[in-house]
């Protein structure tokens, strides 16, 4: 390993499994039930995601893999030269290594995700693959506060690469504050290379969240074995159904573990009641039109300057200029 690569930096709570159990509560805790889906990247949930992204069913990595493929070299282009590269929810950053070979004079490379497991492997493999470049990876939940190391703003220009539709994953209004944060730590040059999903045919859509493999299922359900393990809990897994499904007017798919019977669980020493039919929600991935990105770009004061797209338009990268 290149003497460059440093060790995480942490910008958690201080206290993660305190958090974890304050959330926990308070959500289950409302009247129609819910779980933060961040908690779903533990090391379990990190290996389940990938595997997500290798499913017949799951179209958009994929695709956004196959748009990378073909454009990096155009994208390099228009983000310029003396960049700082900062990814968010970079996961295990497979699509990374498509643009860090095509950008040149790349001064640092900056992956953030709320996982360190995650972080520490892909740090690695990264690291291995371009000894020269400096990465300095950092653990924080770009939903809350998070902050750029110093070291970013020596360059240019503050590049922000945020792919996998995660975008999608927010409400609407929490996206357009994330972009105006991000437009804001980019001050004063810089610009973002947004990855998302687009609408499409539902049966397109709920196909890629109801894999017939049932890795999704597992996704989903290994939220609770999490809360077992690390808050005391005890849900019976078998007691729990996966239920993703599209909202159309909303634009968006929902994931929902359904309880099958009317019965209690204990979480840290805490009783929960589950009707029938209940359900927890866990997830919202939102799908967009190019109108919908165009909006939100301008709200965040920021220019759309480019899109790429697949041939049948279920995907888009656009790049947003500061
Ligand atoms: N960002 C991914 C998406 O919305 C996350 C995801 C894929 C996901 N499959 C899931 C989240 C299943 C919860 C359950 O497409």
């Amino acid at each position: 390993m290149s003497s460059t690569s440093s060790s995480i930096r942490s910008q958690t709570a201080a206290n993660p499994q305190h958090s974890f159990l304050r959330d926990v509560i308070a959500g289950l805790s409302e009247s129609r039930k819910t779980l933060p889906s961040k908690y779903f990247y533990d090391q379990k949930g990190c290996q389940l995601f990938d595997q997500i992204c290798q499913l017949p069913e799951y179209y958009p990595t994929r695709t956004e893999l196959a748009i990378m493929d073909l454009h990096a070299s155009e994208m390099a282009a228009c983000l310029g030269e003396n960049n700082a590269l900062i990814e968010f929810g970079s996961g295990s950053s497979m699509k990374t290594q498509i643009l860090l070979s095509e950008l040149e004079g790349l001064l640092a490379y900056v992956p953030l995700d709320i996982a360190p497991s995650y972080l520490h492997e892909s740090t690695q493999r990264l690291q291995q693959r371009n000894p020269q470049l400096k990465i300095i990876p950092v653990c924080a939940d770009f939903t809350a506060d998070w902050q750029l190391p110093d070291e970013v703003y020596e360059a240019d220009h503050r590049t922000f690469y945020f792919p996998g539709s995660t975008i999608g994953n927010l409400k609407p209004p929490q996206a357009v504050r994330l972009l105006q944060h991000i437009r804001h730590a980019g001050h004063p040059s810089g610009g973002l290379l947004l990855g998302v999903d687009r609408k499409k045919s539902v049966d397109i859509i709920e196909a890629a969240y109801n894999d017939a493999a049932g890795v999704t299922a597992a996704f989903n359900l290994n939220l609770l074995s999490r809360i077992n393990r690390q808050l005391d809990g005890n849900f019976a897994l078998d007691q729990f159904v996966h239920h993703a499904f599209y909202d159309a007017e909303r634009g968006r798919m929902e994931m929902h573990l359904v309880s099958q019977l009317a019965h209690e669980v204990q979480i840290a020493g805490q009783t929960f009641h589950f009707a029938k039919d209940e359900s927890i929600r866990t997830e919202l991935s939102h799908k967009y039109s190019l109108q919908d990105i165009q909006q939100m770009a301008t709200a965040a004061d920021m220019d759309v300057a480019q899109v790429w797209s697949d041939s049948q338009d279920w995907f888009s990268v656009f790049y947003m200029q500061f």
